[in-house]
């Protein structure tokens, strides 16, 4: 799979960094927390959220070395209170979080739908929780972009990559069976208007079209984007976010005293 641009990211993701505002209020926090933001990306949220953190520390996680770099220059005032970790999701072990584990709390904001097993997503993020650590993210949500994938679709191809975008149901039960409970899972739709055709053809370039376009010739990705853009009625897309609150249960008996496998 091809990296993120994360300069490009940082510069493009106002949506994502005000409905990150928006599920970061959700999050309880008294300050001294360890909070594990998973899938921070360049860290504009990751900054909200260590503002929130004046004792506290956070585990900026993200796959993606480009979007870490960028992100270690946006947190350079803090970096005493982060932690770093380069990882897929899929592979999160509690040995990578060293003295930062277990967590308080685990944050995700527009990530969990670029990751496509929810059953080992839920598994992994619980092994790093303490028992009653809250976990809060927003993600895609069944029918999310729905128009915006049927514009790609009506120029004869399906947009290529891997995405899951789950529905309520799939997701409550997943978390339970992952052992969280208070689940509380919700959708709202977020249909997002761009300044002009522009700024929407850079945004579905850096981000919703990002591992199409790294399937064609560079001199034909920015046509392809254009085209699609050109398909839709407005510069809108139709987001659709899956919200989740809910909390590690406390029956957990892992023993966090005792020193971890590496
Ligand atoms: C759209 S960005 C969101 C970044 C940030 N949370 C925000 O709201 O601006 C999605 C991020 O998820 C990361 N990501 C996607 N799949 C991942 C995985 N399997 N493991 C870890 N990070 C992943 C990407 O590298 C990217 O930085």
């Amino acid at each position: 799979m091809t990296d993120w641009d994360g300069a490009a990211y940082d510069r493009l993701a106002d949506p994502q960094a005000r409905w990150g505002r928006a599920v970061l209020s959700r999050l309880e926090l008294q300050g001294s927390e360890t909070v594990l933001d998973a899938g921070c990306g360049s860290g504009r949220v990751t900054k909200a959220l260590l503002d929130r953190l004046p004792r506290g520390r956070v585990v900026a996680l993200d796959a993606s070395s480009s979007m870490l770099s960028k992100a270690r220059s946006r947190l350079s005032e803090r970096l005493a209170q982060v932690r770093f970790v380069q990882s897929d999701l899929l592979k999160l072990e509690p040995a990578m979080l060293g003295d930062d584990m277990p967590v308080d709390a685990v944050f995700s904001t527009a990530t969990f739908h670029w990751v496509t097993d929810h059953d080992v997503l839920f598994a992994n993020l619980a092994s790093v929780m303490r028992p009653g650590a809250q976990l809060v993210a927003q993600c895609g949500a069944e029918g999310n972009i729905k128009q915006l994938l049927e514009a790609v679709r009506s120029l004869g191809v399906k947009r290529a990559g891997t995405w899951l975008y789950p529905s309520v149901a799939d997701t409550e039960a997943r978390l339970r069976s992952a052992g969280f409970t208070e689940v509380q899972v919700w959708t709202n739709a977020e249909p997002t208007l761009f300044a002009d055709r522009t700024v929407l053809v850079d945004f579905l370039e850096v981000v919703c079209l990002r591992e199409h376009v790294a399937t064609l010739p560079p001199a034909m990705r920015r046509d392809f984007v254009e085209r699609v853009a050109a398909k839709m009625a407005e510069p809108v897309i139709d987001y659709v976010r899956l919200n989740i609150v809910a909390r590690k249960s406390e029956d957990d008996e892992t023993d966090w005293t005792m020193p971890l496998e590496t």
